[in-house]
């Protein structure tokens, strides 16, 4: 029976271009639409730019052009990258739309009407000069526990977490002004009423991967459901609440509606009723997404669906994160990595093919190192797929497909045996068994053509009849792996189809070979890929990194001052610098020191029974019962001087000229005082 299935991915932000960690998740649901529309199920799959929230109204303001200018060349820039990885949506839309604004006020009202809704002032930080409240992303300052400079507004390279409000000088990263503490009303959906639906969803059967469930269950569900906070005051960029002017829905609220209307204007321009896709129980919708935003789509989005009376979700796919080289995707080191960039050096079939041999069922991250990645493409893809069609490509054309399919040990009949295994596991979004299966029918289909030496054949004119059995089986064996394969890699595919003048439109016809037809002049399908080109990829992306230095890190650099105003010294040899032993300490009490105006008096642990009493010239700078528990860097050999208010036994290290413009030097948590600084 044919499926009737809607498929969203998340609705990538228009702030920022398309990297190769997004295309996880874009190739991925292309794979599962492409496997399902072979099948012959009646698949949509939809998409859109989230384009509202703080984030694009001051970039655009940056920029100094509107905001919907710069979101119409952010969806364009967006669509193209995706075109070239071979990602087909039915439509793309965007969730600044007028459906989009339609729906919003009517999944409200639902909520207005189902009490959900609570009003309450909240206390946030505010930037002055830029007139906006801000997010948390937007603040950093020094981490109230261990007095690291420069984190962010909510968390600590040290693993503490906190309140944007409990940073030590914290900043604005929108204008650098201090932020003040503004009240302001928010609107918040109470999410704890909805408790028992969400238990008995997240519960019911494959809904969410185990994994996911579990954690749901043990994170959220287990304590007291906490009000979701939906509102933003002015100055925003989305959709004013109809009945709350002057404040906007978090684009959080509007973004997974907009899977909605996305549907709406495909149903317009297709002739189409949305309840059929939307309201039907005969429809299934599956969402695919990154692990980050589960919270959104397992709790909220189940929540105002089923208040507002749509279908809720059959499945919620949830892929990891990919890292690069076995680390996060970091700019400096090339391997945060554009669309375009990746496709201005090499091809995208390649990034196809390998993100389905990594893919599973599991929410774990995936890595995409670069040799295993020239491995896989190279001895796996190229060496056993497309080259069974080499080996005979230049034979078949003369000889055509035999009208009889020969005998061939067993391999055709036994790669039609596999056909549910390997339809199971893309089902499943298991592609990395899927490619598994494939990989071994092509092991098993090389070495018929190796010994049969087709090459030999061709120069025997009494054994043409050979040569042509010969290459039918390869060719009807390359074109099975091919149909198996043509989820992912449509242009191969499409490549095979011209070549056998057959286009592949069904899974079906993986089950019978093709016979008695002549075959096109044969064109090489897929080359090696060249570790130069993805070299120069990794080099390319550098460069960008470099030209898109943060703007919080050029504020910093306009007032950095230049080295001129303090020449440095003259040049020391390393025994030189060893001679100065530096130790991490911990600053374990800090008081005023009676009758002194410009001293702190510290007491620094060089680790175990190690303790130093050392005076330093910060108060101006610092509160002592700030500087208790954070680490430091001291001087730990240098003579100790007596002072009029007792023995400094060592040196703190700081810069700056004094007075308050002092800065003590940090180390970064995971350091253990005692610790040598080389
Ligand atoms: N705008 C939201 C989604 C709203 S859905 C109603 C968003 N956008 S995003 O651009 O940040 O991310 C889009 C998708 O890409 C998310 O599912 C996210 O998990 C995924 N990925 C972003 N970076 C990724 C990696 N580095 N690795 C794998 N997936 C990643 O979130
Ligand atoms: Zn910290």
């Amino acid at each position: 029976m044919q499926r009737k299935i809607l498929v969203t991915s998340a609705l990538p932000y228009a702030n920022g271009p398309i990297h190769i960690g997004h295309l996880v998740e874009y190739i991925q649901t292309d794979i599962w639409v492409r496997f399902q529309k072979l099948r012959g199920n009646k698949c949509l799959y939809l998409c859109a730019d989230d384009t509202h929230g703080t984030a694009i109204m001051i970039r655009a303001k940056k920029e100094g052009r509107s905001e919907e200018d710069l979101i119409a060349s952010m969806s364009e820039s967006h669509q193209k990258d995706f075109a070239g990885f071979g990602i087909e949506f039915d439509h793309y839309g965007s969730t600044n739309s007028d459906e989009n604004r339609k729906l919003c006020g009517q999944f409200w009202q639902s909520l207005r009407d189902a009490d959900l809704i609570t009003e309450r002032s909240i206390e946030q930080l505010y930037d002055p000069e830029a007139n906006t409240f801000l997010a948390d992303r937007f603040v950093r300052g020094t981490c109230p526990k261990c007095g690291l400079l420069d984190q962010a507004g909510d968390n600590c390279n040290c693993g503490h977490t906190y309140s944007p409000t409990e940073l030590i000088d914290p900043k604005s990263t929108l204008s650098g002004a201090t932020p003040v503490l503004k009240n302001a009303k928010h609107l918040f959906v109470e999410l704890e009423q909805l408790r028992g639906f969400l238990t008995q969803w997240v519960d019911s059967e494959d809904s969410l991967q185990t994994e996911v469930a579990n954690y749901l269950k043990g994170h959220f569900l287990g304590d007291e459901l906490r009000d979701w906070d939906v509102s933003r005051p002015s100055p925003y960029f989305g959709f004013e609440i109809p009945d709350a002017p002057g404040n906007y829905w978090y684009v959080w609220f509007d973004a997974p509606i907009g899977y909605i209307a996305t549907t709406e204007q495909w149903c317009k321009a297709n002739n189409q009723t949305l309840d059929d896709w939307w309201k039907n129980k005969d429809c299934e919708i599956h969402h695919f997404i990154g692990k980050d935003i589960t919270y959104f789509h397992t709790l909220f989005w189940p929540g105002m669906l089923k208040t507002a009376g749509y279908s809720l979700p059959k499945k919620v796919h949830i892929h990891g994160f990919l890292t690069v080289n076995g680390e996060k995707m970091s700019k400096s080191k090339g391997t945060f990595i554009a669309a375009e960039t990746y496709l201005n050096q090499t091809n995208p079939s390649y990034l196809r093919y390998f993100y389905a041999s990594k893919l599973s069922q599991r929410v774990e991250d995936i890595d995409l190192g670069i040799e295993e990645f020239a491995r896989k493409v190279n001895t796996d893809l190229v060496g056993k797929v497309v080259n069974l069609a080499s080996r005979v490509g230049k034979f078949a054309k003369q000889t055509g497909l035999a009208e009889v399919y020969p005998d061939d040990g067993g391999l055709f009949e036994n790669a039609v045996a596999a056909g549910d295994e390997i339809a199971s596991a893309y089902e499943t979004c298991d592609y990395a068994r899927a490619i598994r299966r494939i990989m071994e029918l092509a092991d098993a289909a090389n070495p018929f053509v190796e010994h049969a030496k087709p090459w030999e054949m061709k120069k025997d004119p009494d054994r043409q009849d050979e040569l042509r059995d010969v290459c039918t089986v390869a060719l009807n064996l390359f074109r099975q792996l091919t149909i198996y394969l043509s989820p992912v890699l449509p242009d191969l595919a499409t490549q095979c189809s011209e070549w056998l003048d057959e286009p592949i439109k069904s899974w079906e016809q993986s089950r019978t070979p093709l016979l008695g037809t002549q075959v096109g002049a044969f064109r090489r399908m897929l080359d090696r890929v060249q570790i130069e080109d993805l070299e120069k990829m990794i080099e390319d992306s550098k460069a960008e990194s470099d030209e898109t230095t943060s703007d919080v890190a050029k504020q910093f650099q306009d007032s950095d001052q230049p080295l001129k105003d303090e020449p440095l010294a003259d040049e020391i040899g390393i025994e030189d610098f060893a001679k100065v032993d530096l130790r991490v300490a911990r600053v374990i009490s800090a008081e005023h020191v009676p009758d002194a105006n410009k001293l702190l008096k510290l007491e620094l642990s060089l680790g175990g029974d190690e303790t130093r009493q050392v005076f330093a010239g910060i108060k101006a700078a610092y509160e002592p019962e700030k500087l208790v528990g954070r680490l430091v860097v001291m001087v730990a050999n240098l003579k100790p001087r007596k002072m009029r208010f007792g023995l400094s036994e060592g040196m703190v290290t700081a810069a700056g000229p004094g007075g308050e413009d002092v800065f003590i030097l940090g180390i970064d948590e995971g350091a253990k005082p005692g610790q040598r600084v080389h």
